[in-house]
């Protein structure tokens, strides 16, 4: 279930490098067993775009069945040029804007808001409206610090604290709570902390506080596995004991309402890989550095989250195993995507495959040193097409200059 060394070296010489390849078979397959896991008749399943906002990767998601977690204006419009009907979008930004807000709205998109303050602003330009009300879970969990979400150290999210206060705001301005939102964290190390914010949001879910709920939104974070030898998530089990806590809550609330999440991660993380070739090979008095034609704007996970991903050498896959720093084109010292890692025997013109490249890494990148992002290459049902071309550098530069020439 993910593509060959051979396809992946002729879709190099093809298009070039550097480029990322998406496995559009594995992504829809990963969003299709969402359902398997999680058995509740009314789950209802939003792409986090952030992840990885490629056209086709939206427009194969859409044709699944997926709704989308919006976090901009741009991804709705985004989204809706999928083809995404606003109802299926929810948007979850962050430190939003009075005008953003407006603009969301208007395109007929639900907010989610996270802040007292952004709270009471709705309300007074919107009376009368439908919203989601986002709460911090209160559980800190999430692959690396700065993918922990929950906790009232961050910037996330109203405290459980002021449903109060909440309710006040709701009141005044006669809004209607439609759902109810909670995102841990990206990576989540642990099922419990899934169950434990599920607990934390659905505690204060009660008629008494929200009659009129629809769903609840338990937003994304599911692991997936980066390194060859991690273990994957019984996403059985844990489907199983989601459900099991979802349907003694709607008992309890006295209606089966929908339930939401929103993965990126878990649905385009592993159908994607970056490829670059080696051009200059160091040793450094034994140490063996590997300078190839990408860096860290291009991929930046490793660099900002000392995230692990697999490479695989793929000009040369049954090698000698020697070990290597493989390292960017980019001016600056941290720009490497793996140190000290056992690899088979590599030489320049090698082409490497840099794997899990499906979220958050061409969503994540940039043009730092003037060098434009790779094209981009979709492949399903066995056939590969381009999803969009790399820029020149003429072409860069042209963008960039624009009319202020
Ligand atoms: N919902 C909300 C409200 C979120 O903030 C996020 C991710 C998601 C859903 C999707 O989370 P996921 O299933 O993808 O873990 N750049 C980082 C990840 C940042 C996640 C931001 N929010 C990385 O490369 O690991």
């Amino acid at each position: 279930m993910s593509l060959n060394n051979r396809l992946l070296l002729e879709l190099a010489q093809e298009y070039g490098t550097p480029l990322y390849v998406y496995d559009g078979d594995t992504i829809v397959q990963r969003y299709k067993e969402l359902y398997d896991f999680i058995k509740w008749p009314k789950l209802k399943v939003h792409y986090a775009m952030k992840a990885n906002y490629n056209f086709s990767i939206l427009k194969a998601l859409k044709e699944a069945g997926s709704g989308i977690d919006a976090v901009s204006p741009g991804d709705v419009m985004m989204a809706l040029k999928a083809g995404f009907a606003p109802e299926n979008i929810i948007y979850t930004a962050n430190n939003v804007t009075d005008e953003e807000v407006r603009q969301v709205k208007n395109m007929g998109v639900l907010l989610n808001i996270g802040s007292l303050s952004r709270l009471e602003k709705f309300g007074k330009e919107f009376p009368g409206s439908k919203i989601c009300l986002r709460f911090n879970p209160d559980v800190v969990d999430g692959e690396h610090a700065k993918l922990m979400t929950g906790g009232d150290l961050t910037k996330f999210g109203i405290l459980m604290q002021d449903v109060e206060k909440v309710k006040a705001i709701i009141a005044k301005y006669n809004l209607t709570v439609v759902g109810l939102h909670e995102h841990t964290g990206s990576g989540l190390q642990h099922t419990s902390s899934v169950f434990k914010s599920m607990e934390n949001l659905m505690a204060i879910a009660t008629p008494g506080n929200f009659p009129d709920l629809r769903f609840l939104d338990f937003g994304g974070g599911f692991k997936v596995p980066y390194k060859p030898d991690e273990k994957r998530v019984d996403y059985v089990e844990m489907g199983a004991e989601i459900t099991r806590l979802f349907s003694e809550f709607c008992a309890k609330y006295g209606k089966d309402l929908q339930m939401y999440f929103e993965p990126g991660k878990f649905i385009v993380a592993e159908g994607a890989y970056m490829l670059v070739t080696v051009n200059t090979i160091k040793d450094n008095k034994g140490r063996l550095i590997i300078g190839c034609n990408s860096g860290f704007p291009q991929l930046v996970r490793p660099m900002m989250y000392e995230a692990y991903h697999h490479i695989v050498n793929v000009s040369n896959p049954e090698g000698e195993i020697k070990v290597y720093d493989i390292c960017g084109n980019i001016c600056e010292t941290g720009d490497h995507f793996a140190q000290e890692r056992e690899m088979s025997k590599i030489s320049e013109g090698d082409v490497l495959s840099i794997e899990n490249a499906g979220a958050y890494c061409y969503s994540m990148g940039g043009v730092y040193n003037l060098r434009a992002m790779p094209a981009e290459v979709f492949v399903k049902d066995g056939e590969a097409k381009l999803a969009r071309k790399g820029l020149s550098s003429e072409e860069l530069i042209e963008q960039i200059i624009g009319e202020s020439n």
